[in-house]
């Protein structure tokens, strides 16, 4: 067969498995300057230097992809996005040239990446960023529920005095001793390692349990490994939330679990709200079977304590999901975030990529060859940081790849035109009784790193 003709073959072999998905979407030639979309930020001023030669940056400030303009449903060829925006698969589904995605922080249970990899996206996180800072936030919450900084520092606030050693015992009353103290940790990844080493220095004798990680790791570490998650809970004093959310361990802590707790025990989580049923810790404060709680994380976000199942429990320390933050950390986060997507615009996906938590399900739902991508051209920089509201697009001098005429929005290097479009418009982890356990099932989905 002539040369020519076999590279139609290939090609027509090649377009009849993309069929019904979306056109070569592991490579392939992408837009001289693709289009990428910040979701749900509308700051792009630390990732532009980053991308500016390569890209053109919008923000979309959107909390559901119903807030997102046509215009980057159709043509963004990565997103970048924090926790605040979910994409099901039917949310993925609505972009259709989407190639990477990327989550600037560690956990991205708020992607279905399975979903991701069959529609050939890869999905990325920074899984460094904040590992300190989420540790720390974690050591001071544990430290919180025992030392009661913060409910006297309450009491205080509201005129209590403390003058005499009774009344001292009175406001500082449940405070108690760390030393001898067993701190037990859910999930021994960057974040729980870091919680370890940290409750170590403070007199806490540290276990886990953590069925994804191979035999050893205790021993490297010095640390006391629980064989089964009931175990953890039956000898932990305090109890910390390490773990990725994922399919298995939704409600991981429920009124089954929790009764497995030592009476009056602590309870902290700064990993993912969906790992609590907050009406069965309701219940267990209200109680007394949980002394006191410390979330950071909750089942509904933007928390608030005048609503939700949570909302009379008593001996509660909430904050609203920012043990992520500090000023170094989110700009690292981005940063990183923003090379990561360079390296998808300017390399091979997923080959390229750093940081790839989907690649076995990408490389397993993928037939295709991968292909070179483009040559970026140099010639076409001048990108910007656009606004993308719905009913709202924002378009470069220039024009973005595909767009009409402009403009409105926040734009760097081009001048900001008005115009308006229409808007478009389980059960738990441990085994109950005579259950089999999932730890040995679980092995073969792969971690959330
Ligand atoms: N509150 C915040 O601002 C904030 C900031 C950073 C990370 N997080 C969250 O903290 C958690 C830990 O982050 P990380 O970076 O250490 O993640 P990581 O992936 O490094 O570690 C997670 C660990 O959990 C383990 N795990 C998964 N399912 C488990 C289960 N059912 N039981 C026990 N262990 C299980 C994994 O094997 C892994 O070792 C994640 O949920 C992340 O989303 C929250």
């Amino acid at each position: 067969m002539a040369l020519m003709d076999k590279h139609k073959v290939k090609r027509q072999r090649l377009d009849r498995i993309c069929e019904g998905i979306r056109p070569p979407i592991l490579n392939g030639p992408m837009h001289p300057r693709p289009l990428v979309a910040l979701l749900d930020g509308r700051d792009c001023t630390v990732e532009m230097p980053i991308l500016k030669d390569v890209a053109t940056v919008a923000f979309c400030d959107a909390q559901s992809t119903q807030e997102i303009h046509e215009k980057v449903l159709n043509e963004a060829v990565a997103a970048l996005l924090y926790h605040t925006i979910t994409l099901s698969r039917d949310d993925l589904d609505k972009f259709k040239g989407l190639r990477v995605i990327v989550r600037i922080g560690s956990g991205f249970d708020n992607v279905d990446i399975k979903a991701a990899a069959e529609l050939g996206i890869a999905v990325c996180n920074v899984p460094a960023a904040s590992v300190e800072e989420t540790a720390d936030t974690a050591m001071c919450l544990i430290l919180n529920l025992y030392r009661r900084v913060t409910w006297m520092h309450q009491a205080l606030r509201e005129g209590t005095r403390a003058s005499s050693v009774e009344q001292i015992r009175e406001v500082a009353g449940g405070a108690a001793r760390i030393r001898g103290e067993t701190l037990g940790i859910i999930g021994l990844g960057r974040v729980g390692q870091a919680v370890a080493l940290r409750a170590k220095a403070f007199g806490f004798g540290v276990i886990f349990y953590d069925p994804y990680l191979p035999d050893g790791v205790e021993r490297s570490l010095g640390l006391q490994r629980m064989a089964t998650l009931q175990d953890l809970l039956i000898h932990s004093d305090c109890v910390s939330l390490h773990c990725s959310l994922n399919e298995h361990n939704h409600h991981l802590i429920n009124d089954f679990t929790i009764k497995q707790m030592r009476q009056g025990a602590f309870l902290v989580n700064t990993a993912r709200g969906g790992l609590v049923d907050e009406k069965a810790l309701a219940q267990a404060l209200k109680e007394g079977r949980i002394r006191g709680a410390a979330l950071d994380v909750n089942e509904t976000e933007p928390f608030s304590f005048s609503q939700g199942p949570l909302k009379d429990a008593p001996n509660l320390i909430c904050t609203p999901h920012t043990s992520w933050y500090s000023e170094q950390a989110s700009i690292e986060a981005r940063e990183e975030a923003a090379r990561e997507v360079r390296r998808a615009i300017t390399g091979r996906i997923p080959d390229s990529l750093k940081n790839c938590v989907n690649k076995e399900y990408l490389m397993a739902a993928s037939q295709w060859p991968s292909m070179e991508a483009t040559t970026v051209h140099s010639e076409l920089n001048g990108a910007a940081a656009y606004r993308f509201p719905a009913g709202l697009i924002g378009v470069a001098a220039g024009g973005l790849p595909g767009a009409g005429a402009g403009v409105e929005g926040i734009v760097t290097g081009s001048l900001p035109l008005a115009h308006g479009i229409a808007p478009v418009s389980h059960p738990p982890h441990t085994p109950s009784p005579g259950q089999p356990s999932k730890a040995e099932a679980d092995r073969d989905i792969p971690s959330d790193q």
